[in-house]
């Protein structure tokens, strides 16, 4: 489907949770795929409806051209597989989906992700932001040991990057089952679901303070949680934020002004992530 650029976070959250195991994104086309089921009718529809709403929201945007395959079967399976490529994030990782092979590993480490129905395969900017500021703090800590939290876990993908950073356990919450369900395949795939505590606890149930904390969530939810997340930071402890549209940026760091000092921050597209230390 060709469609503003603008659109494309949206449509992928449709699409993904209308059963497309993933989307992919070119230039201003974005693909989605589809198993054969007595649902892609009611696919159509809803897609046309959706579009619709989205035209509305955003009168400016150009109208979608929408053009629909059948692949056949032995090929779709090929067909959809290689869109997925490994590719690099930040310095330190390749993120894969589990039937593809990194072309040099170099010094980085490998995490398998099956891009699925949960949100983290890592091509996303808010993804990739928390995994590079992920991998400066560990840097900081020098291979002392550390603990981490990870609110809103998705695929467990920046779970996963903490411990091959060198944390000692993970706490990992998500409020979505589904996620909770891929995530624990991810962490079985990438050999660390002993080193990841895996939960539905809301984040006010948690007592522990940890030296890193990291949450890519949205804006709204961060400021929700804003007490919630800085009382789980340890003295001295380090907060990753992502998320954020940038033009709310400057209302998230606000919520941490009085205890945390912003370290770095990183915009991509129309996505800032923060590193945040409390002071
Ligand atoms: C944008 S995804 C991030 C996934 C992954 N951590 C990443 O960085 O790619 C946000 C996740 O947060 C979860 N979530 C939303 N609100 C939450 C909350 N209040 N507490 C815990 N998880 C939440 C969603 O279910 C979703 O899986």
């Amino acid at each position: 489907m060709r469609a503003d650029p603008s659109t494309f976070d949206a449509l992928s959250n449709f699409l993904m949770e209308r059963g497309s195991p993933g989307v992919v994104i070119r230039k201003s086309e974005i693909q989605a795929y589809f198993a054969k089921s007595g649902e892609n009718g009611s696919i159509k529809k809803d897609l046309r409806c959706f579009l619709r709403g989205i035209s509305e929201i955003h009168p400016e945007t150009e109208t979608p051209r929408i053009r629909w395959r059948i692949l056949k079967d032995r090929n779709w399976n090929s067909s959809w597989h290689r869109f997925f490529r490994p590719q690099k994030v930040g310095k330190a990782f390749w993120v894969t989906p589990p039937w593809a092979t990194p072309r040099t590993l170099g010094q980085r480490q490998v995490i398998i992700i099956e891009p699925g129905m949960a949100f983290g395969t890592g091509t996303h900017a808010t993804t990739r932001g928390c995994m590079e500021f992920s991998e400066q703090v560990a840097a900081l800590f020098g291979g002392t040991e550390f603990n981490a939290l990870d609110v809103g876990t998705g695929s467990g993908i920046l779970a996963i990057a903490l411990v091959k950073l060198g944390a000692r356990k993970v706490w990992a919450v998500d409020v979505d089952p589904v996620a909770l369900k891929v995530a624990r395949e991810n962490l079985r795939c990438n050999h660390v679901q002993e080193k990841i505590h895996l939960s539905e606890a809301k984040l006010s149930r948690i007592k522990k303070s940890f030296p890193v904390v990291v949450a890519n969530l949205t804006a709204e939810t961060i400021i929700e949680l804003a007490r919630s997340l800085e009382s789980r930071v340890a003295a001295k402890g380090f907060l990753i934020l992502s998320g954020i549209l940038n033009p709310k940026a400057k209302q998230v760091i606000n919520q941490f002004a009085a205890d945390f000092k912003v370290m770095r921050r990183k915009r991509e597209k129309e996505w800032v992530t923060l590193l945040l230390r409390r002071r």
